[in-house]
């Protein structure tokens, strides 16, 4: 049987990086580092220069999770790109990633998902490969988000940043169904009855903070047992969590309902804020480039965002 594992990871952030209170300097915020760090977590974001796209980040990531898997773009098959902030309604990103990367042949899309697109993206890169419609796929998460923040809104646009990243997928025959490495499920979800409470209006981003909250941590705990329970795995057999990284009190809450130490969950929302799609490649690249995450570990990943789309994979290492 065909198993999608992942060969390489990658990640870009932009150079600028602003602190809360450089961002409140730049931008006249009636706010202030404390209020922003002890609600959320975040202490600095990076924001892309005049002129560098989502699609320039995107392959950036590329690059490296190429490089990273020792392979060549004359191997990838597929691009499948999440962003909330694509360079325009077409062409896609993902084809504009495909030019940059000089690959000619396969098929490159994007994907709608709000903060959730690099699951459904991991989700349907993972499909296409277990059925043999491509044996190699560029699995990105790529945000320009602070070209869609309301500088006027306090509560919302201290909250993110921008930022790409990527893994390759590979095609990889394994013995059977018992045999545990790539990606083992994913789990996607979403609900658009709730869909003013985090949205684009008018090119800006709107969001009922509380709301959002209130439905993170039961929509997330639900998604991750049941990808636990499609394994026959247990919440001990986790050994990390790459969790979307949007709030740190959400990520601290699902670190301790699977009874994970907070050294065993990747946290990079301290520096990054929320990037949207890109957070979860973004800090699988953080964990892999410096050993955390090696081979044979097996890590849940888990977002929630606009739609309201929510979902969560499993992947061995
Ligand atoms: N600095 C200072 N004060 C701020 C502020 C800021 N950046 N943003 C909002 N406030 C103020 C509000 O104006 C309000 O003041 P008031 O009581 O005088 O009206 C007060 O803080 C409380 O606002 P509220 O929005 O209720 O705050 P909160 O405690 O819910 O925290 C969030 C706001 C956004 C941090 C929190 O709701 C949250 O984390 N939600 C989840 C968001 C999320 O994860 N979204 C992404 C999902 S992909």
């Amino acid at each position: 049987m065909i198993r999608s594992v992942i060969a390489g990871t990658g990640g870009y952030l932009p150079a600028r990086s602003l602190s809360n209170d450089e961002l409140a300097a730049e931008y006249n915020l009636d706010t202030s580092d404390a209020w922003i760090s002890e609600r959320t977590g975040i202490r600095r974001r990076h924001m892309a220069a005049p002129g560098e796209t989502t699609a320039d980040m995107g392959a950036a990531a590329c690059r490296e999770a190429l490089a990273r898997a020792g392979a060549d773009a004359s191997e990838v098959d597929a691009i499948i790109l999440a962003t909330a902030t694509p360079d325009s309604a077409f062409p896609s990103t993902a084809t504009r990633v495909q030019e940059k990367l000089g690959i000619r042949q396969g098929f490159s899309f994007d994907i709608s998902a709000a903060c959730t697109g690099f699951i459904y993206a991991l989700g349907v890169a993972d499909s296409m490969i277990r059925t043999g419609a491509c044996r190699s796929a560029l699995v990105v998460g790529a945000e320009a988000f602070t070209r869609i923040l309301d500088w006027s809104d306090r509560g919302t646009c201290v909250l993110f940043g921008d930022g790409a990243g990527a893994v390759l997928l590979r095609a990889t025959e394994v013995a059977g169904e018992g045999t545990d490495s790539g990606i083992l499920s994913t789990h996607l979800h979403s609900d658009g009855r709730h869909g003013d409470i985090l949205q684009v209006e008018g090119g800006l981003v709107r969001m009922a903070g509380r709301e959002v909250f209130r439905h993170a941590v039961s929509k997330l705990a639900s998604a991750v047992d049941e990808a636990l329970k499609a394994n026959g795995l247990d919440q001990t057999d986790v050994q990390w969590l790459v969790p979307h990284q949007a709030n740190a009190r959400i990520i601290d809450a699902m670190g301790r309902k699977l009874g994970l130490p907070p050294e065993r969950v990747v946290v990079t929302v301290d520096r990054h804020a929320n990037t949207s799609a890109a957070s979860i490649p973004l800090a699988l690249a953080d964990a892999t480039r410096d050993g955390r995450i090696g081979a044979g570990d097996l890590v849940l990943m888990e977002a929630i965002g606009g739609g309201l789309t929510w979902g969560a994979a499993l992947a061995r290492f």
